[in-house]
């Protein structure tokens, strides 16, 4: 039996902000039981959902020091769908209303949960053969596993593994401030290893010091070698191109099934969606306040609102796309200004446009269901998650050919009558256009072309089968079998 431990700050279903959540929620319990136990160490955060803290088990606590303070590590235990979580406790850096706020306050936050992670382990008895970082939030956690945790018996030859789900945030601050929340010596602090362009950086420190990296698709693995996706880094990353591979995201095919979907008004699936899938486009727009009209095409975007996904291209070409005869529904939060750009066009274009600023699973799993298109134009997209489930529910997606969105989603080939979605290869508002206008005259003038790439998008598969294979099969290899 081979011991992994996922370490994240974000899993679903306890706690998500974005696919990150869904990734280490979904992942671990796709693992062959027979040879991994795969365990899972988050946050305790107070703005958890409340049903999973009740049955929360506690099991013992302790204190670290850290910057010449002591701190609480209190620690909480669940089993859920067959998988073990552990919950790390500490009022002071986890009552926040949100996982995440401003990153002093984080980078502290989870240098802590790094070493409260690594500090549980003798105490719930479990060894991990492989530690699996994700994101900046654990990058400290393969340099301690070389430094100080690397001494004692207990912790001596762990493997570790660092995923990218976003270069973009790397956790960097000025080389004192993280020296002293991290304990780490001055060794350290150099070019090499966690200094980067004069200060100091968790991410690189774990890109450094893992034994192995991914991210999450071939594309991005191959992009952020290169000085436009690199955010700095790579040339670390071309330097570690032999341990760096990128293994494509899969979604929990069981959350998200349109014929068992809690959250739907008219289950479906790829034989019926013709009659049902309509009828959830009907109640969305009576919800919403659209036009009720279930010929009008609806485009869906769910998404944070941030320069990542795009969205400057839509607000240049936003006016435009509404003289089309097509609804456009949007659920998101973040950046301001994309907030009010939405809110604007809600108030001037109202049976047409529907902005919903806010978080709800809910409404995003109707919007995947009911809409007949799915927006995702992103700058850079490391997987992208949200192009899946709009695949699974056969909600056609138009993309940018970057990152995952290129290796997930296969253009339209009208010819060959290829594809599962559309596709544009430039960063530039009216190349989108001219695809969405592309896909909408598919729709409108070529009902049955749209049907066969909807038969084509709900037949993919996007599961964990072969990616969770692939990780398996990484894990062998770093352990040497
Ligand atoms: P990212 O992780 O970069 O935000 P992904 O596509 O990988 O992008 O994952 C986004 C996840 O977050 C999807 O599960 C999507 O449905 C969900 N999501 C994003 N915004 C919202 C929202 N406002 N309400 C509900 N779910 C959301
Ligand atoms: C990040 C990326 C997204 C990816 C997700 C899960 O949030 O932005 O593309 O799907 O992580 O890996």
């Amino acid at each position: 039996m081979k011991n992994i431990l996922f370490v994240a700050s974000e899993c679903v279903p306890f706690i998500k902000t974005g696919g990150l959540a869904d990734v280490v929620g979904s992942l671990p319990k796709c693992f062959d039981k027979k040879y991994f136990d795969c365990r899972v160490v988050i946050p305790k955060y107070l703005c958890m959902k409340h049903e999973f803290v009740e049955k929360m088990e506690y099991v013992d606590n302790f204190y670290i020091d850290m910057d010449n303070k002591s701190q609480y590590v209190g620690i909480f235990k669940m089993e859920y769908e067959g998988v073990i979580f552990y919950f790390v406790d500490n009022e002071y850096f986890f009552s926040g209303e949100r996982p995440y706020g401003d990153i002093l306050w984080d980078i502290e936050k989870f240098i802590f949960f790094s070493r409260a992670a690594l500090s549980i382990l003798p105490v719930v008895n479990f060894r991990p053969h492989i530690v699996h970082c994700h994101d900046w939030q654990t990058g400290l956690i393969p340099v301690y596993l070389k430094e100080r945790f690397h001494e004692g018996e207990f912790y001596r030859d762990m493997k570790s593994v660092m995923t990218i789900h976003n270069l973009k945030f790397q956790g960097s601050w000025d080389v004192k401030t993280i020296k002293a929340y991290s304990g780490l010596p001055d060794y350290f602090f150099t070019p090499d290893k966690l200094e980067a362009f004069k200060d100091a950086n968790m991410l690189k420190g774990g890109l450094v010091y893992a034994d192995a990296i991914t991210t999450v698709s071939e594309t991005y693995a191959e992009e952020i070698k290169t000085k436009f996706y690199g955010e700095h880094l790579e040339g670390l990353l071309k330097a570690r191109s032999k341990d760096l591979r990128g293994i494509v995201n899969g979604i929990d095919y069981d959350d998200y099934n349109p014929e068992t979907d809690k959250y739907i008004d008219f289950k479906y699936n790829a034989k019926d969606y013709r009659k049902e899938k309509l009828k959830n486009k009907k109640a969305l727009q009576q919800q919403l306040g659209l036009e009720v009209n279930e010929k009008k095409m609806m485009i869906g975007i769910v998404s944070r609102l941030t320069d990542q996904k795009g969205f400057d291209l839509i607000a240049y070409i936003m006016d435009e796309l509404c003289q089309m005869d097509l609804q456009v529904v949007v659920l998101g939060t973040g950046e301001e200004r994309y907030e009010n750009m939405f809110r604007h066009f809600d108030w001037k274009y109202n049976n047409k446009v529907s902005a919903n600023i806010y978080y709800s699973e809910e409404l995003s799993h109707k919007i995947y269901a009911s809409c007949d298109a799915f927006l995702m134009p992103s700058l850079f997209e490391p997987c992208g998650l949200s192009q899946l489930m709009a695949l699974r529910y056969g909600t056609v997606p138009i993309v940018r050919e970057t990152g995952g969105l290129k290796d997930t989603v296969e253009p339209y080939n009208e010819y060959e009558s290829t594809g599962t979605g559309f596709s544009f290869v430039n960063y530039n508002a009216h190349e989108m256009l001219n695809t969405i206008r592309y896909a909408f005259d598919v729709y409108v003038n070529r009902r049955r072309e749209w049907n066969k790439i909807i038969d084509r998008a709900m037949a993919a598969d996007f599961s964990w089968n072969v990616s969770a294979r692939k990780y398996q099969e990484m894990y062998d290899w770093l352990l040497g079998y």
